[in-house]
């Protein structure tokens, strides 16, 4: 059915997905009543059609009855396009900005929340080392998605991504060389299983699971762009009461705190890296 140009009406496709986001939450209660319609439409569709459902509801009703079903479903729901080292200006400023801060601390708890497979937790892994934080650093790096945390703990990638992180890492401010962190083998790199040692992968799910307490740093990029802002403001305060006072939160470089009612609860570092600070 086509949408009406004018009207408010959703297509018979929209109204389904809508369904299946409610069946999805009242089921298994995976909620993704407010991530931003445009993409989640897309991997609906795209879902439905590499799976062989003729329709959304014949997949809702599956869904209901098939955990097994539903997991393969959310795994399919989620974008998890990622780098190491992606972005490399971010982790620029976060040796010249952050990392001065955080020598004060003793002990340093970090947050990736929506790491995906993982490359994010060992650049910053990496950082940390070079930086002579290491030791005395834990990063948890966490998602909603299951599959790609077994991949991001098992640590290793395929050698096509290796030009791209070499490039990143030098762009970052790097000290060293990307060879000292990771070995090469057949098709694939591998992490240093030194860097593993400090990284703790766990699930969790921002719009459902709670407060992680006391960060000095949370870094969540290209996660809050797939949320309505209702959820962004709802995770915005997550973020902020898993800080300590003066702890420092890190976005994805599309990604603004701007048209949010509580960003004044933190204050810009760096503009164009999406850095800030809480502040209260
Ligand atoms: C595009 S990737 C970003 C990965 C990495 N942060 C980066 O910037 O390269 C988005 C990640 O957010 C995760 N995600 C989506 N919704 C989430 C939620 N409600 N809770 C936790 N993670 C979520 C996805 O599974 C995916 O791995």
């Amino acid at each position: 059915m086509q949408q009406d140009h004018f009207s408010h009406q959703l297509s018979e496709f929209e109204v389904e997905v809508e369904c299946l986001m409610e069946a999805l939450f009242l089921r298994w209660g995976y909620d993704f009543r407010e991530y931003t319609r445009a993409s989640l439409r897309r991997r609906v569709a795209r879902y439905i059609s590499d799976n062989s459902f003729e329709r959304v509801s014949d997949l809702q009703n599956e869904l209901i009855k098939d955990k097994k079903r539903c997991n393969h479903f959310v795994r399919g729901l989620t974008v998890n396009v990622t780098d190491m080292f992606r972005d490399p200006s971010f982790y620029r400023v976060i040796r010249e900005k952050v990392v001065p801060e955080l020598r004060s601390h003793p002990f340093i708890k970090i947050w990736h929340a929506g790491c995906s497979t993982g490359e994010e937790a060992y650049s910053m892994a990496i950082l940390l080392r070079e930086e002579g934080l290491g030791d005395r650093a834990v990063i948890y790096a966490t998602d909603i998605n299951s599959q790609v945390l077994d991949q991001a703990s098992k640590g290793v990638y395929h050698d096509r991504m290796l030009a791209t992180a070499q490039e990143n890492y030098q762009a970052s401010g790097a000290r060293g060389h990307f060879s000292d962190f990771v070995s090469v083998g057949y098709e694939r790199f591998l992490i240093d299983p030194e860097l593993k040692r400090n990284i703790v992968f766990t699930q969790h799910d921002l719009v459902t699971d709670q407060v992680f307490g006391e960060m000095q740093m949370v870094v969540c990029r290209n996660v809050l762009i797939y949320f309505r802002r209702e959820l962004q403001t709802k995770v915005l305060t997550l973020f902020h009461d898993s800080l300590d006072i003066g702890g420092f939160m890190g976005l994805g470089i599309k990604e603004s705190l701007r048209s949010l009612p509580n960003q004044n609860r933190f204050r810009e570092i760096d503009g164009p890296a999406r850095v800030f600070q809480r502040v209260d």
